[in-house]
């Protein structure tokens, strides 16, 4: 068996920029691999909160990472996420969970312990690269990846994508909770800025399709600079 490195195409935005869908399709396009971050924060809030414990305590809660038994789909087109071999990919996007995730994602024996997980997923594609998805991953999990995006988008862009996708409650109230998630998550990591080497993508005027030719083409770029 031959063995060699993933090419890596780290990709860093908040909430509503729509970097999960650009990753997944990017991915696609280029043959690649995809690994969704969040889902690992998403699913190990999950996996606390079944083990009983008060995610509020964050001794607790690091205690929980010994029975956390995670497994994702890093093919785009069979995306899962498991744990403890039950299937949880639409249980992580409840609302339940996306509140409270920012109680584990914040305690930083967790951010190591996925951290390195990040990098046992990108070690073991069998794929010719891998589109690794979430806040940090320009700047804490593959700071050394050749292709490394900031996805951004305008506010009143990110709230309205959002809007489109949540039914059942006012866009008032998405717009809200947005902006309540996106303060929560930059007190734990900084993705609001493009950290040296990184290419922000605005992708305020840009359509789905155009923001995935977009990424594809930062990727090969990066490639022929090899
Ligand atoms: O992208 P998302 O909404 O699925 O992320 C879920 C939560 O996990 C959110 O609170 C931000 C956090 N997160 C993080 O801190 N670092 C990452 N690399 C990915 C997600």
């Amino acid at each position: 068996e031959t063995s060699f490195a993933p090419v890596v195409v780290a990709v860093d935005g908040p909430a509503g920029s729509g970097k999960s869908s650009v990753s997944r399709a990017a991915a696609r396009a280029l043959g690649f691999a995809y690994q969704d971050t969040g889902a690992a924060y998403r699913a190990f809030a999950l996996h606390a909160a079944d083990s009983g414990v008060d995610l509020t305590d964050p001794v607790a809660v690091i205690g929980t990472l010994g029975t956390f038994e995670y497994e994702i789909g890093t093919d785009p087109d069979d995306h899962y996420v498991r744990v403890g071999g039950r299937d949880v990919t639409d249980e992580i996007r409840t609302p339940r969970v996306t509140a409270s995730v920012a109680n584990v994602s914040k305690i930083p024996e967790v951010r190591a312990y996925l951290v390195d997980l990040f990098r046992q997923v990108i070690a073991s594609t069998r794929r010719p690269g891998i589109v690794t998805e979430g806040r940090d991953i320009t700047t804490v999990v593959a700071p050394e990846a050749p292709a490394r995006i900031l996805l951004t988008a305008s506010e009143e862009a990110r709230m309205a994508r959002r809007s489109a996708e949540v039914t059942g409650q006012s866009a008032e109230e998405t717009a809200r909770q947005l902006a309540h998630r996106d303060q929560q998550d930059s007190k734990v990591v900084d993705f609001m800025t493009a950290a040296d080497g990184v290419t922000t993508l605005d992708s305020t005027d840009l359509d789905f399709d155009q923001t995935v030719s977009a990424v594809v083409e930062l990727v090969r770029q990066a490639a022929s600079q090899k």
